[in-house]
């Protein structure tokens, strides 16, 4: 038991060290404020598109748990019309979600059949993720298919699916904040934050 004990708190003093080393050397390129006026204007731009009295549609938004949570969080209280909230949970295996096959951990449920669906997620990178979602949803019956996404990453090349509205256009590097993690750390951080690519080969 003492040794379980033991082993948890040399965990736990690890996870923190690395976690601050990694901030340490990080830089910040998106402040709270860049993130907060990119989130309102995603809303504006959702809002002008289904906030009509007129208009029948009611949307199904669907988060892509778990880097979308805090997105998600800032983004449904500022949109105005009515809408149904559900999540998926699906990433990517491998090294840093990079690189890796698609995995579903929460698949879509049947209410998406014959729907508007709005998919959230946190950042389209080589755009895998998300050109997966899509198909899915298409294929179970989604009438029609949004991608809102808060970052999209200049890799420089073409993806395989493109991002319908976007809050923010970010250089090619690995960022962590506003839901996104380096290794499970700074989901929490308010603003973006790029990692130094040297801290992400030490594993
Ligand atoms: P894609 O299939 O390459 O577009 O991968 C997208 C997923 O990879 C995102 O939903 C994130 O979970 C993860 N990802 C890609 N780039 C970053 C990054 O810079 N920081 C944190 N996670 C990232
Ligand atoms: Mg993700």
């Amino acid at each position: 038991m003492a040794g379980i004990v033991f082993t948890e708190k040399i965990m736990q003093d690890f996870h923190h060290n690395r976690a601050r080393a990694l901030l340490q050397n990080a830089e910040e390129l998106f402040t709270k404020q860049d993130v907060d006026t990119a989130v309102t204007a995603m809303a504006d731009n959702l809002n002008a598109r289904y906030n009509h009295p007129e208009a029948e549609a009611f949307p199904l938004v669907l988060g892509v748990m778990g880097g979308a949570v805090v997105f998600t969080g800032n983004l449904l209280p500022q949109l105005t019309f009515p809408l149904e909230f559900d999540y998926i949970h699906v990433s990517r295996y491998g090294d840093e979600d990079k690189g890796g096959e698609v995995v579903w951990k929460v698949v879509p449920r049947s209410n998406v059949a014959g729907r508007t669906v709005i998919v959230l997620d946190d950042i389209l990178d080589e755009g895998e993720t998300l050109a997966h979602v899509k198909q899915r949803l298409l294929d179970m019956g989604a009438a029609e298919v949004i991608l809102a996404v808060f970052a999209d990453k200049a890799i420089g090349k073409t993806k395989p699916v493109n991002a319908d509205i976007v809050g923010l256009t970010i250089p090619n590097r690995f960022v962590v904040g506003f839901g996104m993690d380096a290794y499970g750390y700074w989901r929490n951080l308010p603003g973006l934050w790029a990692i130094r690519p040297e801290e992400l080969q030490q594993t």
